[in-house]
């Protein structure tokens, strides 16, 4: 076994290749960190939303173009009210604290999802910060709140039916470039690199469309213990693959 490689020197390696136009981040394993440490869940999504904080500045510091982090899924109301009540509050003071951060950097804050369920004091503080930002263009951060791959899907099928009842859209013209813009990430760069931290291996929902030709990078790693060594990691794994897109390795070699 080498030694694994300084922070540096891998930073100096993933800076040298290709990034990802855009990275998407499913944030899991707060619950297990806290259970492992004895701890109420809500100490976990605390802890996690540290990462959120680190892994956005360091993503930024990288120049990724566009970083999505699913943050709560539409599922994730099911869960007991307590928990769901803390995520919104922790939410909140998210948006609240991290406004300078956003605004010095540059960042773009943006969101996807059934927004009009988040309670106003989330989704007021929210929509300003997003709203102030519209003009930064260093990196768009997405929050993907209340959001649904599926719930998205069904979204942009009612409005591709309104149109079409309306007579402004004929069915001959629906192709990939009119369903992705009237998708909720319309206007964002293509999704090429997905991250699932916690072991598990599923989409839960997150981006099932925009998925279709993302690389996936699994970590074991619970999300508050995720941070820029961690997503250098994943960042170098993505710089290793090799994306075919349905052709051949030759092909891809010989630009036939
Ligand atoms: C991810 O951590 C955060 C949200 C889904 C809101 P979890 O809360 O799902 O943590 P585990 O999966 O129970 O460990
Ligand atoms: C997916 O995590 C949603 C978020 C990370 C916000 P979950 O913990 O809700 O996913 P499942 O329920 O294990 O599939
Ligand atoms: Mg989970």
């Amino acid at each position: 076994m080498t030694d694994p490689l300084s922070i540096d020197a891998l930073k100096a390696q993933v800076l040298a290749r290709p990034l990802p136009r855009h990275v998407g981040i499913i944030m899991d394993g707060n619950g297990r960190w806290a259970q492992l440490r004895g701890q109420e869940r809500l100490e976990g999504h605390r802890k996690g939303s540290d990462s959120v904080r680190n892994v956005t500045r360091a993503s930024r510091r990288l120049g990724l173009e566009a970083l999505t982090l699913y943050a709560f899924s539409a599922q994730n109301w099911q869960r007991p009210p307590a928990e769901v009540e803390g995520l919104m509050e922790l939410l909140r003071e998210y948006i609240v604290n991290e406004r300078a951060e956003i605004m010095d950097n540059g960042i773009r804050l943006h969101a996807i999802g059934q927004l009009d369920r988040i309670p106003p004091r989330v989704r007021e503080p929210l929509e300003e910060l997003r709203a102030l930002s519209a003009g930064n263009d260093k990196m768009t951060l997405t929050l993907a709140l209340s959001y649904g791959g599926r719930e998205e899907i069904v979204a942009m099928t009612q409005q591709i039916a309104r149109e079409a009842a309306a007579g402004t859209l004929k069915a001959d013209d629906i192709d990939f470039t009119a369903i992705e813009q009237r998708l909720w990430t319309q206007g964002l760069p293509p999704l090429e690199l997905v991250v699932r931290t916690s072991g598990e291996v599923r989409v839960s929902n997150f981006l099932l469309w925009q998925l279709a030709y993302a690389e996936l990078h699994l970590t074991e790693t619970l999300w508050p213990d995720f941070g820029e060594r961690e997503l250098l990691i994943a960042l170098d794994d993505f710089q290793r693959r090799e994306r075919r897109f349905g052709k051949t390795s030759t092909q891809l070699r010989t630009g036939a």
